[in-house]
């Protein structure tokens, strides 16, 4: 459906026009004085100049060709030039209607679909989830949602961190526990055992001992570096080992990120791009972008506009080793190959900012992608705890994301027992499902940019700016529903009537707002957008059913049009939150 916005642009427009002004001055928007119109009009004051005229006076032909206008119920030209317009209930409510019988709840599909790859979650193999990839796990996904629902091809990523230093510390502290096992025997090259030799949690108990230890021991640390090398090398018992890690961290991680209701499409890694790195960097040497410095291999990429100093991009080691920035680059190529992405788009830690200026600019300079590749970053802010330092466990340790899940799946489960409406057997069900919730409309909710404080307390209230508070509304509008269908009622019928009140009307217009909101959330990458629109708009039903008895209202006309209404806030908030990532229970 056409945005409400753009309908009424229009109407604006032929005005402009027919009072022998240019339409490019018929911008409209959401009034900034609620108390005085809905939408306004600056168009009159801009046109001025070209017309050598009061704006007052082009604001008053306009508004007087708009008299009458089926669109509007009131269009004022008021000093200095504005013009104030109000919709007629009829037009409103005959958006509604279209609203309700449209499957995608007034959401267009773009005209021009993009094909865009998100790199985002970025675990490390082998290492637990922390907090710190729930952000970008939370906001990557729900910016693949959003993309998708405006009908782009969106591909999302995870690249694992499957080949960096910590498989040298495994593979080293394995060692030193399991000094038998044929994977170090130089002499065995093949022929390893099907099974791992270790669990996930001894996995995750090796990465942090022998990480300790690297950091007192200099010959370990040697040691695990020259591991990190002979398997990035092709040592074969390494490899063996290599895959054992992989294997079980993945089969972990999908299980985490299932619980998150985050999915990825891809699950390629730094360790996937290995046979692209040889090429590339002979032709960076051959076309004379990379040069040696001091034995390492570099790019320069500072720029002569550079406030901050741009460091040279370090293609290779001086031992010849890869690396972040390396298998970022080539990660560049394989995606250019495999996909020609128009964009991608990178969901990371704003504090790894440098490293992706970086590798854009090596990538355009050398020419990895065409120009009319887009390569962005989202760069989000860190999860603080309540005392503004990043979020530790109570003991001051990392806090590892299963154990913040549960922790709020705690909390949720005693405040949705104390409700006492939902059956035991479900409350357990239910309380994670609001707690996913909680916690992604917590992050959600804040302009990713920005650092937040992770308050379980506020996160988890069923009031305010949060995500229970949002299904709640939604279970609210399921249960009108289903009283109303239980007395045998049906919305077959139903036809929105032209709304009476203040707040019916705000109701009305906020619903009719959800595909410009949507757009507007994904053309900013900004979920948070989205979120201070579904917040409005359960303010919005909240205060209307309030101020109105529904279900006992005589008139069944006017009832079966409050129901459809209803039902059809309930889409949207459904829709916006399915996009968001995550879902409403029947009951809570
Ligand atoms: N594994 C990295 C980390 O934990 C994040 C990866 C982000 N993506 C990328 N293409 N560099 O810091």
């Amino acid at each position: 459906m056409k945005k409400l916005v753009d309908l009424i642009a229009e109407k604006t427009a032929e005005a402009f026009e027919g009072a022998g002004y240019s339409r490019s001055y018929a911008r409209v928007s959401v009034s900034n004085r609620p108390d005085l119109c809905e939408y306004q009009c600056n168009g009159a004051l801009a046109a001025k100049k070209e017309y050598q005229k009061a704006p007052i006076r082009i604001a008053e032909d306009v508004a007087a060709r708009l008299q009458g206008s089926p669109v509007f119920e009131k269009a004022e030209a008021v000093m200095p030039g504005f013009i104030n317009l109000t919709l007629s209930p009829a037009f409103v409510s005959g958006y509604l209607q279209k609203m309700a019988e449209d499957p995608e709840h007034s959401v267009e599909k773009t005209s021009s679909p993009e094909t865009i790859i998100i790199d985002y979650g970025g675990p490390n193999v082998a290492k637990p989830l922390h907090v710190g990839h729930l952000r970008s796990a939370i906001i990557g996904e729900s910016i693949k949602r959003m993309g998708r629902r405006l009908g782009n091809t969106v591909i999302g990523d995870v690249h694992l961190g499957d080949w960096g230093l910590q498989m040298g510390l495994i593979i080293t502290e394995l060692q030193e526990r399991k000094p038998d096992l044929p994977y170090f025997d130089p002499a065995i090259t093949s022929g390893y055992p099907q099974e791992p030799p270790f669990t996930m949690s001894e996995l995750e108990e090796i990465y942090p001992a022998a990480s300790a230890r690297s950091k007192e021991d200099a010959e370990y640390k040697e040691r695990a570096l020259q591991a990190t090398a002979d398997l990035q090398g092709g040592r074969p018992g390494y490899r063996a080992l290599w895959r054992h890690i992989l294997d079980l961290s993945v089969s972990d991680l999908k299980k985490n990120y299932a619980k998150l209701h985050v999915d990825f499409d891809l699950w390629k890694g730094e360790s996937d791009v290995q046979e692209y790195i040889g090429p590339m960097v002979e032709e960076m040497k051959e076309k004379g972008f990379a040069y040696e410095d001091q034995g390492a291999l570099i790019v320069d990429v500072a720029e002569e506009k550079d406030q901050k100093e741009v460091p040279p991009c370090m293609i290779l080691k001086s031992d010849g080793a890869a690396l972040y920035t390396t298998t970022d680059l080539a990660t560049i190529v394989q995606r250019e190959e495999d996909y020609h992405p128009d964009e991608i788009l990178y969901v990371v830690d704003k504090r790894q900012e440098m490293h992706f200026i970086q590798v854009f600019r090596c990538a355009r300079k050398t020419g990895l992608v065409p120009e009319s590749t887009k390569l962005s970053f989202l760069g989000f802010g860190t999860m603080n705890g309540k005392d503004g330092k990043p979020f530790k466990t109570r003991e001051g340790g990392v806090m590892r994301l299963e154990t913040l899940i549960a922790d709020i799946n705690q909390e949720m489960y005693k405040k949705i027992v104390e409700n006492r409406s939902v059956k035991d057997k479900d409350a357990s069900r239910t309380a994670e499902m609001v707690g996913l919730a909680a916690i992604k409309y917590g992050d959600l909710s804040n302009q990713a940019s920005k650092d937040y404080v992770f308050d379980v307390d506020r996160f988890t209230s069923f009031e305010g700016n949060t995500g229970p508070y949002i299904l709640y509304t939604i279970v609210r509008i399921k249960s009108i529903l289903e009283k109303f269908r239980e007395e045998g009622g049906s919305l077959a019928d139903a036809k929105i009537l032209e709304p009476a009140g203040k707040g019916e009307k705000n109701l009305m217009l906020q619903t009719a707002r959800y595909n410009e909101a949507l757009e507007g959330a994904y053309a900013e990458k900004a979920p948070h957008r989205l979120c201070a629109y579904i917040y409005e708009l359960a303010n919005n039903f909240n205060s209307f059913y309030h101020e109105t008895k529904i279900l006992s209202e005589e008139n069944r006309e006017q009832k079966k049009s409050w129901l459809l209404l209803l039902d059809t806030v309930r889409e949207v908030l459904e829709d916006a939150i399915d996009v968001l990532g995550f879902e409403a229970p029947e009951r809570m």
